[in-house]
């Protein structure tokens, strides 16, 4: 029987910590929602100390997400173990999982700490965690720059304390896989209580080696793995979860071990995270990028017709990659909408059922045919709306060679509609240009990307744009058969989510001090 290895899933906090990755409260717990569905064991939901919209995020996730332990992160200081408790005690299954460096760089340069100190500070905060919770997680940060021999006795130390799983970081991604397999294989032999604790790891990507070294660890013994969606983290990233998942998977003849991933949500879970981010994946990206799957050599091609196994390891099945699914049409009532909903594996209130519906029947207009990806990209949309200060009422935009681009907009602003003429060095910066006037906001547009949700030329383009005021970045979507409206939505959504983001920002701010 293979050895089940836990998915320590940190998208929602190494993986923001990705320069512009931020998610708002609604998209943290709608991510939360589908690793849920995708069964990983442990959702770092956050670091509750860090700011107030964190430890709102892990909260609602704690009271609102079932299966997973949810876990925050807390430096080893009282005061960010106690905020981690607070944010997490609601929860059916709370972990608080708290670190502190090992490394001598670290402890001389950055904490300014001795190796005593450090080891006493891991012990007393591993005690004081217990204090409210029995699930307690440590990790000795830059552990794979630490002494071995230091390293190993933290790791006992925090063992005694009451450490329930010890998490074996390479946080600057500096491990080579035999190095960093040798590691965990020492703390597994050498340390006492190393066979009653998890040994987990963390790997980081700075030289493309995360999931390697997390599979050497693996290898080596390691009993959980942290990882993230899309491999999104610091720097160059985290270890990328559906890579580790498919690799034990597909080579569980080699490393006898596997997950509780159901695979087939890993393609839905990673154009989620990817959309709400607004972190594109690269076409050649292993498992759920868009080349992960296509066979373009004659030779392969033909070897494929004969047998799959030719030069398919992977079904894309098991990912969760049918051919796109026809599932609605022009003529398809309210009940199937909602019965198609719940296939896909959501949830919504009445009210989010109308609003959806409104806006699919709106869509079969335009669109003969209506697949999966078109009622994802609309329940998408209607789950990260935010109050709405601003919605499109009409757009007219013209432009063409040797023609001046011009748009006329017409929002409603706070229930008044607004209209308004401008021009632009294109149709989209005409209608953004314009949008910004009657909004009077002073975004910065940071990104814009468009893609076609299905094939066909009726297709709908799925705009995403990354903006920034104030220190607060957010991504906005939008979709329509027209790109241009559907940039003119994103916009508008990424305004509203700001709005939003920022108001909330001085209402949490108040009420817990801190601004
Ligand atoms: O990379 C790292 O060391 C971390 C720790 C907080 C676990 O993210
Ligand atoms: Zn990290």
């Amino acid at each position: 029987m293979a050895r089940m290895i836990r998915i320590f899933d940190t998208t929602l906090r190494d993986g923001e910590q990705s320069p512009g990755a931020s998610m708002n409260i609604e998209e943290k717990v709608l991510v939360a929602k589908q690793l849920a569905r995708l069964e990983v064991d442990i959702i770092e939901a956050g670091f509750a100390f860090s700011s107030p919209g964190d430890f709102e995020a892990i909260r609602r996730i704690g009271q609102e997400v079932e299966g997973p332990i949810i876990c925050s992160l807390a430096r080893a200081k009282v005061e960010d173990i106690d905020r981690a408790w607070e944010a997490i005690k609601g929860a059916p299954k709370p972990r608080i999982h708290t670190f502190l460096s090992t490394s001598d760089i670290h402890l001389k340069y950055q904490f300014r700490m001795s190796r005593d100190q450090a080891l006493k500070r891991a012990v007393e905060m591993v005690h004081h965690a217990r204090g409210y919770v029995e699930d307690v997680e440590f990790s000795p940060m830059d552990a794979t720059r630490s002494d071995v021999s230091y390293l190993c006795e933290v790791v006992e130390a925090v063992i005694e304390a009451g450490a329930g799983t010890v998490n074996i970081p390479d946080t600057v991604g500096y491990a080579t896989p035999q190095e960093f397999g040798e590691i965990i294989r020492t703390i597994r032999t050498s340390v006492r209580g190393g066979d009653r604790t998890v040994i987990s790891v963390h790997c980081h990507n700075d030289l493309g080696l995360a999931v390697a070294n997390s599979l050497a660890a693996i290898h080596a013994g390691a009993g959980q793995v942290e990882c993230t969606i899309n491999g999104i983290g610091e720097r160059a990233g985290n270890a990328s979860l559906e890579e580790i998942a498919m690799g034990l998977r597909t080579r569980k003849d080699f490393y006898d071990a596997d997950t509780h991933i159901q695979t087939e949500e890993i393609s839905k879970t990673s154009r989620l995270v990817s959309k709400i981010t607004g972190m594109v994946v690269q076409p050649n990206k292993a498992i759920v990028g868009a080349n992960a799957f296509a066979h373009t050599s004659g030779i392969h091609q033909d070897g494929l017709l004969k047998e799959k196994s030719t030069y398919e390891i992977m079904r894309p099945e098991s990912i969760g990659l049918v051919q796109s699914r026809l599932v609605m049409g022009k003529l398809s009532g309210r009940h199937a909408f909602r019965q198609e909903l719940t296939k896909l594996g959501y949830s919504l209130s009445d009210e989010e059922i109308n609003a959806a519906f409104d806006r699919f029947k709106r869509l079969a207009d335009q669109k003969k045919e209506l697949f999966e990806e078109d009622l994802e990209a609309i329940l998408s949309e209607a789950a990260t709306r935010v109050l709405e200060r601003f919605s499109l009422k009409g757009l007219h935009v013209e432009s063409g060679l040797n023609q001046v681009p011009t748009a006329i907009v017409e929002l409603e602003v706070n229930g008044r509609v607004v209209k308004e003429t401008g021009t632009g060095d294109g149709p989209v910066d005409a209608v953004y240009r314009t949008i910004a006037v009657i909004t009077a906001t002073k975004s910065r547009l940071l990104s814009y990307a468009v893609k076609a949700i299905t094939g066909g030329t009726d297709a709908q383009g799925e705009v995403s744009v990354r903006l920034e005021e104030a220190g607060e970045t957010v991504t906005g979507n939008g979709a329509d058969t027209d790109i241009i409206v559907a940039s003119a939505k994103a916009y508008l959504n990424a305004l509203n989510k700001l709005a939003s983001q920022l108001e909330r920002r001085s209402e949490l701010g108040k009420k817990v001090g801190l601004c």
